[in-house]
């Protein structure tokens, strides 16, 4: 087995250089990735799966990432459910929402998820062809709460009220019973096809309160990661959340959770002091820092080693990248050096 840095930092082999990778690694910041567009839609770059694996190979050949994340969208499981997705218009929108009861008829599963899927477990099987073997591959799913707030509100805009009201109502159980048994599919068929860790992106649970995430939102994730180890124990399993802090993260607890992804509201040292003994933690740069001068970049980033180093926490639990995804118009040269920066790094 090669030496990927990534899977053996999760297996407790000390390495003294933290694995790196970026959620959104691959996209419109990229020129590889603003040439394929003129050709072809968004769409067509997930569903084409020589073409999503390209897609998903560019930043890691362009930029050494430790990591190629399968190139898709986390909204694809409301297509399943007959919801209409489209993004013609530019950011995705849905041809109905989830505002009543009486909308949950309009639900239908389209496809079988192995079926549906399909073209993820294509794009991951090319990628597993071409990919370094000393490179980590990840597949990736929305959390329940995230793709839930989409279909209810049709993005992730405002208060949030009638995706918190379906809390209360039936609503978000309702959409669960239909949504779970899929996305677990959904799940089975990219591990199948070879990703090493799948990530579960909750990019909008941070919106709610603490009582209410740990009421509505702990105990589905957990029944999920149990779910999946108890099937795939080999295979490891990254939570992200945003907006969410160290209380929220403290309550998981949940032995067949292995890594937390982190924003960067949250103290690095803190999260890997508090939390590092039961998970990797993995993050947490502002994404804005990418788009300063390289200098300031550069700058923040020694701020933050001394800080990590000086701390005496185990970095060993630690994978570096950002606290969300890299942003449009990110300049790529700060992407490289940002990545330079922490292969540079040893403790
Ligand atoms: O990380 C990766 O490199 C894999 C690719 C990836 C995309 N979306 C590609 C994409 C991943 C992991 C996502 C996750 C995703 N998608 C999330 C969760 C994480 C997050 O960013 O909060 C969410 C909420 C979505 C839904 C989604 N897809 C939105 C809201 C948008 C429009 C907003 C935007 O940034 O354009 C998309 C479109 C999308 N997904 C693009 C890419 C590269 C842009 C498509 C294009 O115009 O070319």
């Amino acid at each position: 087995m090669a030496n990927q840095k990534f899977i053996n930092s999760l297996k407790k082999e000390a390495q003294n250089v933290p694995p790196i990778w970026m959620m959104r690694q691959a996209g419109r910041y990229h020129p590889p990735y603003q040439e394929k567009r003129k050709s072809y839609s968004f769409i067509d770059l997930c569903k084409k799966p020589q073409l999503a694996a390209q897609v998903a190979l560019d930043p890691v050949e362009d930029f050494d990432f430790d990591v190629s994340i399968l190139f898709s969208d986390l909204l694809f499981p409301l297509e399943q459910l007959s919801m209409g997705l489209s993004y013609k218009s530019g950011p995705p929108t849905l041809e109905f929402q989830l505002q009543s009861h009486d909308d949950f008829k309009k639900l239908k599963v389209i496809e079988s998820s192995e079926t549906f899927y399909d073209f993820q477990a294509n794009t991951l099987k090319f990628l597993i062809e071409k990919l370094p073997k000393d490179k980590t591959l990840l597949g990736f799913v929305g959390a329940p709460f995230t793709l839930y707030t989409y279909a209810t509100e049709g993005a992730h805009k405002g208060n949030l009220v009638s995706s918190k009201q379906g809390l209360y109502d039936g609503r978000f159980q309702k959409f669960n019973e239909i949504l779970l048994p899929e996305l677990l599919m959904n799940i089975k068929v990219q591990l199948n096809a070879g990703a090493d860790a799948i990530c579960l992106f909750d990019t909008a649970v941070g919106e709610l309160c603490f009582k209410d995430f740990k009421q509505f939102i702990v105990p589905v994730m957990r029944d999920i990661f149990k779910n999946i180890k108890s099937q795939f124990p080999d295979k490891k399993i990254i939570y992200y959340s945003k907006l969410t802090h160290l209380e929220y993260l403290k309550e998981i607890q949940s032995d067949e959770l292995d890594v937390l992804g982190i924003d960067w509201r949250m103290n690095l040292v803190s999260a890997l002091k508090e939390l590092g003994n039961d998970y990797y933690i993995q993050g947490n740069i502002d994404p804005v820092w990418l788009h300063l001068s390289n200098n300031d970049l550069l700058k923040n980033l020694e701020i933050l080693k001394k800080q990590v180093t000086e701390s005496g926490v185990d970095l060993n639990r630690w994978i570096a990248g950002l606290g969300h995804g890299v942003l449009i118009e990110t300049p790529e040269e700060n992407v490289r050096s940002a990545v330079k920066f922490f292969q540079e790094i040893s403790y």
